[in-house]
C-alpha cells in the first residue's frame, strides 16, 4: 500500500542509481568488494524530484559565484519551522554553515576554553566527542541507561559529571545512534539542568524531520525564553532530503551575544555555503514535503521489516528499544561474542558502523543504516543471517 502510494506520487524508493564508482564515501569504502554498505548516514535514495529540478534550473543559469541565501531561501526555512514545529524564528538568528560537524566544532571553540568540559549523552555520534577534543576542550560523555526497553538519561550521573570547568551541553535530538526522541519533560529537565549550571545548550536536531513514531519533535529552544537565551539549534535539510554532499546547514541562535561569539569562531576558517547548496535547501524545505511523507512511510516499513527479521532470524542480535526516529538501527550483538563484529559482517558482505566509535564497549554494538531500497535491506539481512550461521 505504501508502495502504491509512493508510486502514485511518482517517487521511486524501490530502485537506486548505481553508486559504485561514484564520489560516494559510503560506496567507495568497499570498492571492488561485494559488501553492501549500510554504515555512514546517507540514504541510497535519489533526492526529491523538486530538489533535483531546482538544481537543474540553477545549473542552467551557468554562473556559480560566491553565494548568499536569497530572501526566498530564508523564507523557506522560516516557514518550514513555523509549519512543522510552531517555532517562529527571526531570520537574523540564522548562521549558515557548510556542515554540522563543522557546527559542533565551532560550538566547542566558541563556548568553552581549552581544558574546559563539554557534556554529552553516550553512545553518541562520534563528532560530539571528537569536536571538543579537536580544539583541546574535554568531552565528558555520560552514558544513557537502558530501562524497561527505553534509553533513559541517567540524571544522577549527569549531575555528578558537572565540575566548575563544565561550560557546554551537546544534545542530540533525535539521538543518533539510539534513535530516541526526547520528550517535553526530558527537554525541560535538560533545560533546567543547563540553567542551574549556567551551561550553553547546543541541540543538534539534524534528524528532527525523520520521526517515525507518532511523536512530536520539540526544538529545545522553543521551551521558553530562558532556554532560547542560552541555546543554539543545529539543523539541516541534509539527512532528510538526502543532500548531505551539498553541504548546507544552519545554526539558529536567538541570543545576540551567543550568536556573535559563534560567528567570531567561524571567521576565516568556515567556508561559505554554495549556490547549489542554497538552491537544494530552499527546494527541499518549500517543495519537499510530499516526498518526505512518502519517505517516512518507506522508512517505517524498512524499520518494521528489520525489527521482525532481527527478532526471528538473527539470534544473539537485538534491538533493545523502539526506533522512534532516523534511519539508523542500534543493534546489540554482544551475545555473539565476536571480537570484531564489523569485520565478521564485512566478511559476509555487509558493511556496518562499529558501536565502539560511538562510545560503546568494543564488540557490543553495531549501527545499521536502513535508508535504502527494501531489496538491499533484505539482501543485507540475509547475509547477516548467513554470517551468524557461519559463526
Ligand atoms: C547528529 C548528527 N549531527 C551531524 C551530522 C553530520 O552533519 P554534516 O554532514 O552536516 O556535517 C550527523 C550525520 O550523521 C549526525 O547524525
Amino acid at each position: 500500500m505504501v508502495e502504491c502510494w509512493s508510486k502514485r506520487m511518482n517517487f521511486d524508493f524501490d530502485t537506486s542509481p548505481d553508486r559504485a564508482g561514484t564520489d560516494s564515501q559510503k560506496w567507495q569504502k568497499y570498492a571492488g568488494r561485494d559488501i553492501l554498505p549500510l554504515w555512514v548516514a546517507d540514504m541510497d535514495f535519489t533526492a526529491p524530484p523538486a530538489v533535483i529540478a531546482a538544481l537543474h534550473r540553477r545549473v542552467d543559469h551557468g554562473i556559480f559565484g560566491y553565494a548568499r541565501p536569497t530572501a526566498s531561501t530564508v523564507a523557506a526555512v522560516v516557514d518550514a519551522l513555523q509549519a512543522r514545529y510552531g517555532w517562529t524564528i527571526d531570520p537574523a538568528w540564522i548562521v549558515w554553515l557548510p556542515g554540522l560537524v563543522c557546527g559542533l566544532n565551532i560550538t566547542a571553540q566558541a563556548f568553552a576554553q581549552p581544558g574546559e568540559e563539554v557534556l554529552t549523552l553516550a553512545p553518541i555520534y562520534p563528532p560530539f566527542m571528537t569536536a571538543p577534543a579537536n580544539s583541546g576542550r574535554v568531552a565528558v560523555p555520560v552514558n544513557l541507561r537502558l530501562e524497561a526497553g527505553r534509553w533513559e538519561i541517567d540524571w544522577a550521573a549527569l549531575e555528578a559529571a558537572v565540575t566548575p570547568r563544565t561550560k557546554l551541553f551537546l544534545l542530540c535530538n533525535p539521538h543518533n545512534p539510539v534513535a530516541r526522541v526526547w520528550r517535553r519533560d526530558e527537554l525541560e529537565k535538560i533545560a533546567a539542568f543547563c540553567a542551574r549550571h549556567d551551561l550553553v545548550l547546543c541541540s543538534d536536531e539534524i534528524h528532527c524531520d525523520l520521526i517515525l513514531d507518532d511523536l512530536p519533535h520539540i526544538p529545545a529552544a522553543l521551551l521558553g525564553p530562558e532556554v532560547a537565551r542560552r541555546s543554539l539549534t543545529l539543523m539541516a535539510p541534509s539527512k532528510t532530503y538526502n543532500v548531505p554532499g551539498l553541504g548546507t546547514s544552519l545554526a539558529i541562535i536567538p541570543d545576540t551575544q551567543l550568536r556573535r561569539q559563534f560567528v567570531r569562531a567561524t571567521a576565516g576558517v568556515v567556508a561559505e555555503v554554495t549556490a547549489l547548496g542554497y538552491t537544494a535547501c530552499e527546494a527541499a524545505y518549500r517543495d519537499g514535503e510530499p516526498w518526505r511523507q512518502a519517505l517516512l512511510a518507506i522508512l517505517r516499513g524498512n524499520r518494521d521489516f528489520l525489527l521482525e527479521f532481527v527478532r526471528r532470524e538473527l539470534p544473539g542480535v537485538s534491538v533493545e528499544a523502539p526506533i522512534e526516529a532516523t534511519y539508523l538501527a542500534w543493534l546489540n550483538v554482544r551475545e555473539l561474542n565476536l571480537p570484531d563484529p564489523v569485520a565478521h559482517f564485512e566478511a559476509h558482505g555487509v558493511g556496518l558502523s562499529d558501536g565502539a566509535f560511538f562510545g560503546a564497549p568494543k564488540g557490543h554494538y553495531v549501527r545499521l543504516n536502513f535508508g535504502c531500497p527494501r531489496a538491499t535491506l533484505e539482501t543485507a539481512l540475509q547475509r547477516m543471517k548467513s554470517a551468524l550461521a557461519a559463526h
